[in-house]
């Protein structure tokens, strides 16, 4: 029983074949005549279209369930929820707060589950960065990807995915927002190295990929006022894309606070692959669920 709760769930060799399903358009229906349960504590726009749709490209019908009316660990535990849901459905994604709901579910060894975000990794949306990358430059080995901003869920998991696959991963943003040590050691066993810059100019010269996400993310917009304080010198406009040099482009996973973290100007831009990247989406969560729900499932090696 394989999951997806982060991206280092995955070899580099899986990371490979599902990127590669992503971009077959007639994937094995591995979810015929099944279900896939939705679950979100959090909104969604991409993340909720992409998985329905992909759900319904494999075969399967996809259930949407908002949190709150089945009420995890209110109306009954998160472990009789997912016995529950997985004696209809053959898979289960969930969107939650904390990381550790995910992890009790996969804890049940029922169904394989999809962590469609949580508060410390997003790896569907860091599946849909790859790929996006991958169509850009090809091999991601030997290029340069700068995050700007909060060191949280996005940035783990895109370092992650970006970083198995050999890209140079660099990170800037103020004190305070950077990854924790036990995040890096984490992401040094996944042989990940993130280089840390004080000043934004210096994380994206010469680079080929900026990237950054909101400074609020959903659950903190109580600390709404003192972020927009902190991350100020960390919006990526004009002057950063410049500084970064006529190849880079740029990647947000959305939804864009625009204004804030990042510039019309930047997002509607000749550098801006964010379309593209939010149509990925689906092709990643397709990718990942024929390889999930497929090949994992027969140990085949996808070869
Ligand atoms: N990028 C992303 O996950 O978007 P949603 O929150 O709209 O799903
Ligand atoms: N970091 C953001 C990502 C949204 C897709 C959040 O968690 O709200």
């Amino acid at each position: 029983m394989r999951h997806l709760l982060e991206i280092d769930d995955l070899t580099v060799d899986e990371l490979h074949r599902v990127l590669d399903l992503a971009t077959d358009l007639s994937p094995p229906r591995v979810l015929e005549g099944q279900g896939m349960a939705l679950v979100f504590e959090k909104p969604s726009a991409r993340t909720r279209n992409s998985m329905e749709m992909a759900v319904f490209q494999l075969g399967g019908h996809p259930m949407y369930i908002q949190a709150a009316e089945i009420g995890m660990d209110v109306r009954e535990s998160v472990e009789d929820v997912t016995r529950t849901l997985a004696s209809y459905h053959g898979c289960i994604g969930a969107r939650v707060f904390a990381h550790a709901t995910v992890e009790r579910m996969a804890g049940e060894g029922l169904v394989p589950i999809v962590n469609m975000l949580s508060d410390e990794a997003h790896p569907l949306q860091a599946l849909a960065d790859v790929l996006t990358l991958q169509q850009e430059f090809g091999d991601l080995a030997g290029r340069t990807v700068a995050y700007v901003g909060d060191g949280n869920n996005m940035f783990r998991s895109l370092a992650l995915a970006a970083g198995m696959l050999g890209a140079e991963v660099r990170f800037t943003g103020p004190p305070g927002y950077r990854l924790p040590e036990a995040d890096r050691d984490r992401l040094a066993a996944a042989g990940v190295v993130v280089a840390e810059f004080d000043r934004a100019t210096d994380a994206v010269a010469g680079i080929d990929v900026v990237y950054t996400d909101v400074w609020t993310s959903m659950g903190q917009e109580d600390e709404a006022a003192q972020r927009h304080r902190d991350f100020e010198g960390f919006r990526v406009d004009e002057a950063l894309m410049e500084a970064a040099g006529p190849k880079a482009v740029f990647l947000h996973c959305l939804p864009a606070h625009r204004g804030e973290e990042v510039t019309d100007g930047v997002v509607d831009g000749p550098a801006s692959r964010v379309w593209p990247q939010a149509a990925n989406r689906m092709h990643a969560a397709r990718g990942l669920l024929a390889w999930l729900l497929g090949e994992a499932v027969d140990g085949g090696s996808g070869a």
